[in-house]
């Protein structure tokens, strides 16, 4: 399947989850058997060589679990507030449309362990910033994140440039 195929399997709502947000599915694309395989493919592909992946609640554990199981890696998940058991380290964050709290385990990271980000989607960046600091704040190196949607009017991937992190999106 070509980038192109894969694209007109997201599917576009506007005003969700409020209006004037054009709010870009991939549950269409997952509900593609072929199409999720081929976006997990092409994500693995621009990862290989982390020694672990991480992935943000909800969307990025759908991708970032298969991803890593596709690469035989471990995945850290990245949780939202208060669903871990364990102590955690945690930051808040905006997003495109919100304000939330990512949370992790430190222990989950080993000092130096180069993790990968994987998401479903790229619009400010908070959300992959967030989970950038925590990250390294638990002892990581991060300097690649790969996402299925990119959406560059948003400045997602400048500011994660800033911050030493490559970013790959496979459509935009
Ligand atoms: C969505 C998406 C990304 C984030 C991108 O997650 O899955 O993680 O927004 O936006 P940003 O680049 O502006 O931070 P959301 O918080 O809606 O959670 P969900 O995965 O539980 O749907
Ligand atoms: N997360 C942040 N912005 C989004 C958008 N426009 N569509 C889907 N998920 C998003």
């Amino acid at each position: 399947m070509t980038p192109a195929d894969l694209k007109a399997l997201v599917r576009t709502i506007p005003d969700f989850p409020k209006k004037g947000i054009q709010f870009r599915d991939i549950t269409t694309l997952l509900g593609n058997g072929r199409g999720f395989a081929a976006s997990v493919e092409w994500l693995a592909d621009e990862v290989r060589g982390a020694e672990a992946i991480a992935g943000m609640e909800a969307r990025g554990f759908i991708f970032g679990a298969a991803v890593s199981a596709r690469l035989g890696l471990p995945f850290l998940p990245i949780r939202k507030s208060g669903k871990l058991p364990c102590q955690v380290i945690g930051v808040d964050y905006e997003l495109e449309y919100g304000l939330d709290r990512l949370e992790m385990d430190p222990q989950s990271v080993s000092d130096g362990q180069q993790v990968a980000i994987v998401d479903d989607l790229l619009a400010t960046g908070g959300t992959a910033l967030a989970a950038t600091a925590l990250l390294r704040k638990a002892g990581a190196r991060v300097s690649r994140a790969a996402f299925v949607i990119g959406l560059p009017d948003l400045g997602g991937s400048k500011r994660l440039a800033d911050e030493a992190v490559d970013v790959r999106a496979l459509m935009e």
